[in-house]
């Protein structure tokens, strides 16, 4: 439909019809309904009539094509102007075919492989009828007690910018073609902003930062969706800098609609008009509401403010029907963006066929490849990894035999398609003997005795274990980053045998390993790994994927450490540089400044060699990029992917800069013995920093760049 059609629909709509569009309801709603929907919020009291669900613009949640079509022409029969329902729902990592958690996907350093995912994640929801989906979360995350960092792909604001376009790219396509293109899906970024600084990892706490860091570190993921063509964006239910997010006129016209140039639909999250009255910023649901329709959010999800009161702001002239209109326009917009009106089904009715593609071979296949390349192998003392398949292997340990693999936000996918360890390892293996736990937090002595017996008879302990899949996500904030302690007990039985003990941990945040990895001989991170988790951690074990993630978030020595993270600032008194003995510099007495594991570490079956860091120049200028190369040589016996990161820091600037910061990345394929020159070019552009002023400039000046473990060169910008 040309705009010509959609401003003629908009002349035509009542007052109550324009504000029924920005309502977004549950399925549980409509008539015709199969499923309750997704419920990941307060529901109570929504006073719902039939006239209501009758007039709101879009639905939250619906699960398969049969709901979505049996709800969308029931609706229709009563649409006045035949404006169809739009379908959202949390396709965060997969719909039935569930890929490994976001912040795994982060540690594949790989961007092809993102999008790749996202891609197969928007062909299996759209078969199954939703047309929007609310990722890519990218929020960025420095609190490992916050359980939502296993949504994010990590702490870097570059690799989260690079993951967050390369997820919008995979959903949408070309965002141009989404009418015609049935098999991509519409992306909403979330959740503006900077929900991931919740204070003290507390889910739904406070957020509170400087504007310089804001923009610096938090705000440039979201921009980089935006600028990749995310249709919407998400408010964040936290506050920023006073004021909540989803009625925060600045943050959402000045910042988000005019410097980031967004002018897609904006969705509040679950009930946060409402929460603005719990904030304390509005006295009540209608100047809820009148804040948030200022701010330029156009649908409202699951509460009734707008519903319940813009109608009387519009007739007591507090509210200018203009603002209702811009709002219901976008929603009309991204309706026609996607073909809703030629087509409400958007080919579902005439090729039901395309239902065949979920749960394919193919994208199973997929699956399995990034889950394996996204595990990060953290220790391999004796190269006692890769085993030999002949080896007498005891699988043991809470992990061992369960499907529950798939990591919170899958609400779609079935752990009944999950393939456990166990079989993944049977597939693999000549001899496995098994003993599991049936809860990852209560661990019975006769489970203990059971995996002792098993563990006496093989030649290498196999310990799968961790945190449960609703440990993380959503309201699963911990307040100590260990595992569950019933779990210390187990391990320290396992230890004493005296066989070489492999771990293989499944998790949705970093964890403080002190216990478990002085335990354990290797020491493979698999996060959450989705549908194909067994046969992932079985290739890895086998050897026949050779282990490539590296980590997207670092791992605190300790809770007390959080937060931790590579590209903090100097300090006046920095530890690193003074006397060992000085005791007035910035450090603990009990435990190092630095993380247990770093941002960005990772070990290979392979060892890689880098040489040659070569400099185009030693000066870089607004006209004259800078080309860095090294050489990066695979000195081992077996072929392995390699991620190079280029770091540079800013020697001096006008306000204190990060230690070092990722500005490059390249996943490289090496076979034994083969080397290969990686090239980055850096400009003018990516020296640039917020000053005081909020001014984002360069300075003229010297900067020092890191490759690898100890390559380093300087340059000056002139
Ligand atoms: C979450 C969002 C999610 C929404 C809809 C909220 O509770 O914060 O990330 O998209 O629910 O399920």
């Amino acid at each position: 439909m040309k705009r010509a059609g959609l401003e003629a629909i908009l002349a035509d709509m009542t007052i109550s019809e324009k504000v029924g569009q920005l309502l977004q309801l549950a399925p549980m709603f409509y008539k015709g309904t199969l499923t309750e929907g997704e419920i990941t919020g307060p529901m109570a009291e929504m006073g719902i009539t039939q006239e209501v669900s009758e007039r709101a613009g879009s639905v939250l949640g619906s699960a398969t094509a049969a709901e979505m079509m049996a709800i969308q022409e029931e609706y229709l029969k009563t649409s006045r102007l035949g404006i169809p329902l739009i379908f959202m729902a949390d396709v965060v990592h997969g719909y039935k075919t569930i890929f490994p958690i976001p912040l795994a996907i982060g540690a594949t350093w790989d961007v092809a492989l993102a999008e790749r995912m996202a891609d197969i994640s928007a062909r299996e929801a759209t078969a199954a009828g939703l047309q929007v989906t609310f990722s890519p979360m990218v929020d960025l995350v420095r609190d490992p007690r916050w359980g939502r960092v296993m949504e994010s792909t990590g702490e870097d604001s570059y690799l989260n910018s690079e993951m967050a376009a390369s997820f919008v790219r995979g959903y949408q396509g070309d965002a141009t073609k989404l009418a015609e293109n049935h098999e991509k899906i519409a992306a909403c970024v979330k959740h503006f902003a900077a929900y991931g600084a919740a204070e003290a990892g507390r889910e739904y706490n406070t957020v509170d930062m400087s504007m310089r860091e804001l923009y610096q570190h938090y705000l440039p993921a979201y921009e980089a969706a935006i600028q990749a063509g995310s249709k919407l964006v998400m408010t964040a239910f936290n506050v920023v800098d006073g004021v909540p997010a989803t009625g925060n006129e600045w943050l959402m016209r000045d910042v988000l609609r005019k410097e980031m140039r967004f002018d897609g639909v904006l969705i509040s999250d679950w009930g946060a008009v409402k929460e603005i009255v719990n904030h304390g910023t509005a006295g009540n649901a209608a100047e809820a509401a009148e804040q948030s329709l200022r701010a330029s959010v156009d649908i409202e999800m699951m509460t009734t403010c707008y519903l319940e009161n813009l109608e009387a702001l519009i007739a007591d002239g507090t509210v200018a029907v203009g603002l209702l209109d811009e709002a219901v326009m976008r929603i009309l917009e991204l309706k026609n963006d996607m073909g809703l009106f030629e087509d409400p089904y958007r080919g579902l009715k005439t090729n039901p066929e395309r239902q065949k593609v979920i749960l394919s071979a193919e994208h199973r296949a997929a699956a399995r490849e990034i889950a394996a390349d996204s595990m990060v192998l953290l220790k391999n003392e004796h190269a006692v990894l890769p085993l030999a398949t002949e080896k007498r292997v005891a699988l043991v340990g809470p992990l061992a035999k369960t499907q529950d693999v798939l990591g919170a936000w899958s609400w779609l996918g079935d752990t009944r398609d999950a393939v456990s360890v166990e079989d993944g390892m049977f597939a693999q293996f000549d001899t496995v003997d098994v003993a599991g736990a049936a809860s990852t937090e209560h661990i019975t002595e006769a489970e203990i005795a059971e995996m002792v017996r098993v563990a006496q008879n093989a030649d290498v302990i196999v310990l799968a274990l961790g945190e449960a899949s609703n440990r993380s996500g959503e309201a699963n904030s911990i307040a100590t980053i260990r595992l569950p302690e019933a779990q210390y007990s187990m391990i320290d039985a396992l230890h004493k045998i005296g066989k070489p003990v492999v771990t293989v941990l499944f998790n949705g945040r970093p964890l403080d390993l002190h216990g478990l990895l002085e335990k354990s001989d290797a020491l493979l991170e698999a996060w959450f790994p989705g549908t194909e988790a067994g046969n992932a951690v079985a290739d890895i074990l086998s050897g026949k994927v050779n282990p490539n993630g590296k980590l997207p978030m670092s791992f605190p020595y300790t809770t007390g450490q959080i937060p931790v993270y590579y590209n903090h600032l100097s300090t006046g008194r920095p530890a690193d540089a003074a006397d060992a003995q000085e005791h007035y510099v910035s450090h603990y007495l009990d435990i190092p400044n630095q993380p247990l594991f770093d941002f960005g570490f990772g070990l290979s079956y392979t060892t890689f060699d880098y040489r040659h860091l070569t400099l185009s120049s030693d000066t870089i200028s607004i006209n004259q990029p800078l080309n860095i190369s090294v050489t990066v040589k695979n000195t081992g016996n077996i072929a392995g992917k390699e991620t190079v990161m280029l770091y540079i820091q800013d020697l001096v600037g006008k306000v204190s800069r990060p230690r070092k910061e990722l500005k490059r990345f390249e996943k490289i394929m090496l076979a034994p013995n083969e080397s290969q020159t990686v090239t980055f070019q850096i400009t003018e552009e990516d020296l640039r920093y917020y000053k005081p002023n909020l001014d984002f400039s360069s300075d003229p000046g010297d900067f020092k760049i890191t490759i690898g473990t100890h390559l380093e060169a300087k340059f000056c910008l002139v």
